[in-house]
């Protein structure tokens, strides 16, 4: 399946369960003081869940563009340096505002996953909440006996509040959640080592792709849990992941997600990717942070000096620096991904190929600055280098 299939298999079969679809909210958050950038599809529902806002569709789906380089959620240091995290990502969704609950979420994520995705049953484990004395939480026995119904206990892990009690920020909606963690190792390596005990262990090749979270209190400011008027369903599937898992592939980056990109900058360079472990680095840095950057700006959200804009900023020289020393770009080299990006998300994110020259523009300047500034500063430090070798 491409990943143009994936994505439409998904929102396909919860229209087919009565949701409706609806588009990606910004990725660039504008007036929630709390957030900068959406972190998680349910950003643009939290007024709904505090009940603070009406239902207009009781059962919605969507692919969210996320940005996680910030605030409770950042993986920005990971990314590049292993094969499945990314700034931004886009996560697949099935909503639930007050109606169904763990039964039918459950359910409908093991039909997605096995009987429509295809994925085996034995590469599949799941986990539930285990419960907090501390927080008076209970385990969340409703969810272990639903998942019991689908599949062998043994596959069913109990995790602790870190993994399995899903909340938006400091404050605000959030509840226990059940994970779904796939096995992409080979037969062999699976006879060795068994998958359950490499469950959240960042083991590459044993990954979350799927969390149900069920939304069920308020974190309020004095760090005490509210119940929420009502109860809802949150899930978020990790879509380049999923990518990966139905793309036989091992890495996020091997998918038609990343190739088009790799490819690009691999014959752009001259070096091959897998050549060597640095530079394949710098490859996946710059191939995930065009997507970031160009994404944000497509909504609005230029490279600054401050707030959002700097995060932006950062990222885009994060590319610039791994470019520059990993593969020899001495010239801007980014803006000219723009273009390979577009294509790629034309179907559903069009906002990219119709603003792509705009984009391109900004980038080129921001990567033309910084190179200059990175050239001086180089220069400046060789010329410190050599005054102290002459002077001992
Ligand atoms: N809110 C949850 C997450 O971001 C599920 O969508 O993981």
């Amino acid at each position: 399946m491409t990943s143009t299939e994936i994505r439409k298999t998904f929102l396909d079969f919860f229209a087919s369960k009565g949701h409706q679809v609806v588009s990606s909210a910004p990725m660039v958050i504008k007036n929630d003081p709390t957030l900068m950038f959406t972190n998680a599809g349910m950003n643009q529902f939290k007024d709904i869940f505090l009940g603070n806002s009406p239902v207009k569709y009781p059962r919605i789906a969507n692919t969210q563009k996320c940005l996680r380089v910030s605030g409770k959620h950042n993986d920005l240091e990971e990314v590049g340096v292993d094969t499945y995290h990314h700034t931004m990502f886009e996560m697949l969704g099935n909503w639930s505002f007050g109606d169904y609950f763990k039964k039918e979420a459950i359910e409908w994520a093991w039909e997605l996953l096995h009987k429509v995705y295809g994925i085996p049953k034995d590469r599949l484990y799941v986990t539930v909440f285990e419960g907090d004395k501390k927080e008076n939480l209970e385990f969340d026995q409703e969810a272990y006996d639903f998942w019991k119904q689908w599949i062998a206990e043994d596959c069913i892990l109990k995790g602790n509040k870190k993994d399995n009690f899903w909340e938006m920020g400091d404050t605000g909606p959030c509840g226990p959640c059940s994970e779904i963690h796939v096995d992409l190792r080979t037969d062999e390596d699976r006879k060795k080592v068994d998958g359950r005990t490499l469950v959240n262990e960042s083991h590459p090749q044993v990954i979350e792709i799927w969390n149900n979270v069920f939304m069920q209190y308020n974190r309020l400011a004095n760090g005490s849990l509210e119940p929420l008027p009502a109860q809802h369903v949150d899930t978020g599937m990790g879509f380049e992941r999923l990518c990966m898992a139905l793309q036989s592939k091992t890495s996020n980056y091997d998918t038609d997600l990343f190739q088009p990109m790799i490819q690009f900058i691999s014959s752009k360079c001259g070096i091959a990717y897998g050549a060597s472990e640095k530079t394949d680095v710098a490859m996946r840095v710059m191939s995930d942070h065009i997507r970031a950057i160009s994404f944000a700006i497509a909504d609005g959200q230029l490279p600054s000096n401050n707030k959002a804009g700097y995060v932006i900023r950062r990222i885009l020289r994060r590319a610039v620096r791994y470019a520059y020393s990993f593969l020899n770009f001495k010239e801007p080299v980014l803006s000219s991904l723009v273009p390979v990006l577009a294509k790629t998300f034309a179907g559903q994110f069009p906002e990219l190929e119709t603003q792509q020259d705009f984009i391109a523009r900004v980038i080129h300047e921001e990567e033309n600055a910084f190179l200059k500034t990175l050239e001086t500063g180089i220069k400046k430090f060789d010329q410190y280098q050599e005054k102290k070798g002459a002077g001992t």
